[in-house]
């Protein structure tokens, strides 16, 4: 097992979520992309249950992906095929802990959705 530290977040643990693009299943229904890969759906459907469930359990996390994808399948020696998606850092909360005001900031809801 290897670790790194995300000294932003201050995480003991992060989880590193990742596809196999030679198993992934592929859509032979998309034409605009041909044979399209589901991998990363995947991994992400995968990646935000295991955030809400860690949730859940009162370990606080959040997502990262601003990071180069080559730079971490060599750091980590990941699987041949194996494409990182995202990571997400975890760590029970400290007592001062307080969610950021954005998280009480609501846009209207015209602004996000479209009606077609
Ligand atoms: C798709 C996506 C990718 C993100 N990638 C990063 C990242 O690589 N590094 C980072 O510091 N925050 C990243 N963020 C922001 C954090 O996940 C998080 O939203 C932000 O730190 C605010 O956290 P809070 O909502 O708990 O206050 C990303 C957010 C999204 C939606």
């Amino acid at each position: 097992m290897r670790s790194i530290r995300v000294s932003h977040f201050n995480a003991p643990l992060i989880i590193l979520v990742c596809y196999d693009k030679e198993t992934a299943w592929r859509n032979p229904a998309d034409i605009w992309y041909d044979n399209y890969c589901s991998g990363e759906q995947d991994a992400t459907i995968v990646a935000a249950t295991m955030m809400y469930e860690a949730e859940e359990l009162g370990i606080h996390n959040v997502w990262l992906m601003v990071f180069d994808s080559k730079a971490v399948a060599e750091t980590f020696d990941l699987p041949k095929n194996h494409i990182p998606v995202m990571m997400f850092a975890m760590r029970y909360p400290s007592e001062k802990t307080k969610p950021s005001d954005w998280h009480f900031v609501r846009k209207p809801i015209e602004e996000t959705v479209t009606v077609l």
